[in-house]
Formats: structure tokens, sequence, C-alpha cells
């Protein structure tokens, strides 16, 4: 089987290229060699590597640079994830694509399911959600699977941003009205691989035949607050700290260009029900991240 990797340097294409490596004849690409941005170069780039399955984990991810940079985000989130899956279709190839609890507004107090209305509020849920109606309107066999609060130990992500903080200041604080579910990268990745491992040689069929969109996040949900307390709890390194505990703040403390949702926990049973996949909650998944790191 051969499977084509878009955007292996992100948070989520690092640890998809490690576990994918097992499932069949695996090509990951990055820019330079694949340009989102420029739809037009996709299909050549597709037709060469002629794969049985495309997984897509590029995507411009500055949820407030998109703000400014309206032209680019809807081109590489909104426009190119629908080329790749016509071309996908075109070949009776398997499309895995990824988008985000963005595509909501906030305003449910209970999780996410998939049968909900999206209503994004910023330009980078707006640009994923079009991405999505891209990808269903190409037909063929498609999973979009929309995650939350990706992390992972590389890289300048919230998990860094909070260990970096409590090294550096002398008070620490963040969001408490703020909830979603962290969902690690690696846990992700494996999640996906369960999917596509499961039947080899029936992968394609049966994602055509369970074709959707589906919520796929670390379990249960937290505030920032919650997250960045656990973070500073998992630290191997407590002695490095200059803080021992992280206060209380409002998202109104810290303004930012893009507008998020104040709630978007996403309930995952309908993917359980489908593939038989669960992520681990959230804090367990955090600690065997952080535990690791540590090592
Ligand atoms: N991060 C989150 O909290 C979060 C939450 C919900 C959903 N998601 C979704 O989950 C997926 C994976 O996210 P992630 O956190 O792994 O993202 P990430 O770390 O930002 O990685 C995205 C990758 O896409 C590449 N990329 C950006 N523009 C590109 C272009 N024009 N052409 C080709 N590649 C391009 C990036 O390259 P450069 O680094 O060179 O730009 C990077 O390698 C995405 O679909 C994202 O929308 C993420």
């Amino acid at each position: 089987m051969r499977i084509l990797l878009i955007g292996k340097v992100g948070q989520l294409g690092w640890e998809l290229e490690r576990v994918l490596a097992t499932v069949g004849a695996l090509r990951a690409v990055d820019v330079p060699e694949v340009d989102l941005a420029q739809p037009d170069t996709l299909a050549p780039l597709v037709r060469e590597a002629r794969p049985d399955i495309i997984i897509n984990a590029a995507a411009f991810t500055a949820v407030d640079r998109a703000e400014s940079e309206l032209d680019l985000v809807r081109t590489v989130n909104g426009v190119a994830p629908g080329v790749l899956a016509e071309e996908a279709a075109r070949l009776g190839a398997a499309f895995v694509h990824y988008s985000t609890d963005y595509v909501f507004d906030g305003a449910k107090t209970t999780p996410y399911l998939e049968a909900d209305a999206p209503r994004p509020l910023n330009a980078y849920g707006r640009s994923k959600l079009e991405g999505e109606r891209a990808v269903e309107a190409a037909g063929g066999a498609y999973l979009i699977l929309r995650t939350s609060w990706v992390y992972s130990l590389r890289g300048s992500g919230f998990v860094s941003k909070v260990l970096q903080w409590v090294r550096t200041q002398d008070d620490v604080r963040v969001a408490e009205d703020e909830v979603s579910s962290p969902t690690w990268a690696r846990a992700l990745a494996q999640a996906t691989e369960q999917i596509l491992a499961a039947a080899p040689l029936l992968v394609v069929p049966r994602i055509k035949e369970r074709r959707g969109v589906y919520h796929l996040a670390g379990a249960g949900s937290a505030s920032r607050l919650e997250w960045a307390r656990e973070i500073l709890a998992c630290d191997p390194h407590p002695e490095e700290h200059k803080v021992k505990d992280i206060r209380p703040a409002r998202r109104r403390d810290f303004p930012t260009a893009a507008e998020r949702p104040a709630y978007s926990a996403l309930d995952c049973s309908k993917i359980e029900d489908a593939f038989g996949v669960r992520l681990p909650r959230w804090r367990e998944a955090l600690r065997l991240a952080m535990g690791e790191a540590g090592q």
C-alpha cells in the first residue's frame, strides 16, 4: 500500500511519518516539495506518487495571523484540500484530512457532536470549514478528522510555552474561561494508523463506506488553566520553576486578533463506534508525553 503524507514537519505530520512507516510504502513531503498555497501544483505530485492513501496533515495553523492573511489561509485550508480529495477520488485512493474544533462558535456547554451546526468565529475556522466542504464535494473515500488543541513536546506550542513561562516569569496567568480537549499529536497519529492498519487491503472500501466527518481528540475536557497547571505538575524539573502555581485569568485579559470559541470540547463517540478507536484521557496522554520528554 502506497501512502502519500503531506505536512511531515508539523506537530502531527512528524508523528504520522513515524507511525505510518509500518503500514505501507510511505512518501512524506512538506514545504518546499509541496505547497498548498499553489493548488495547481498538487495534481502532478499526486499523480506521480500514485498513492492508495493520501493523508493531509498540512495546514495554515497560525490562528491570529490568519485574520490578516485571508487569501493565503483560504487557499491553503479551503481550496487545496478539495484538490487533493478530487485527485484521490480520481485515483480511487482514500483521503484522510484533519479539521478543527474552531468550526464551532463555542455556545454549547456539552461536547460538540458531528451533527452540531458549525459557525466559525474566525478566519482560520472559516477556512477549515471551507476545506471540509470541498473534501465532501469531491466525494470518493474520505475521512475528515476534527481535532482540537493539538500539542507535541517538539516546537513552540502551548506545552513548550507554559514550560518556558514558569521558568522565566515571576507571575504566570492563564485563562480559565476557554475549554476544549487537549490532544497529544502522537496519540492522534497512532489512532490514524489504527484506522488504516486494521485491514490494509480493505482500507479504501472501508473508508468509502464510512466516509464523513468524525471528531477525534483527547478524551475529556479542560480549561487552558487546568491544562497549564497539569503541565506544571508533570514537568520532570520542578527545581527550575520560578513560580509554584499558575494563576487564573480571563480570556479578555489577553486580547488576540482572532476570536476563539469559549467551549469546543469534542464528543468522539462516533469514530469509536465506526472504527473502534479512541484517544486516551487528556491527563494520561500529557503524563505520558511529558514523562517521555523528561527521560
Ligand atoms: N494545532 C492545533 O491546536 C490544532 C487544533 C485543531 C485542529 N488542528 C488541525 O490539525 C492538523 C495538524 O495540525 P498541526 O498542529 O500538526 O499543525 P502544524 O504543526 O502547524 O503543522 C502544519 C504543517 O503544514 C505546513 N504548511 C503550512 N503551510 C503550508 C503550505 N502552503 N503548503 C504545504 N505545507 C504547509 C507547515 O509548514 P511550515 O511550518 O513550514 O509552515 C507544517 O509543517 C491541521 O489540519 C490543523 O488545522 C490543529
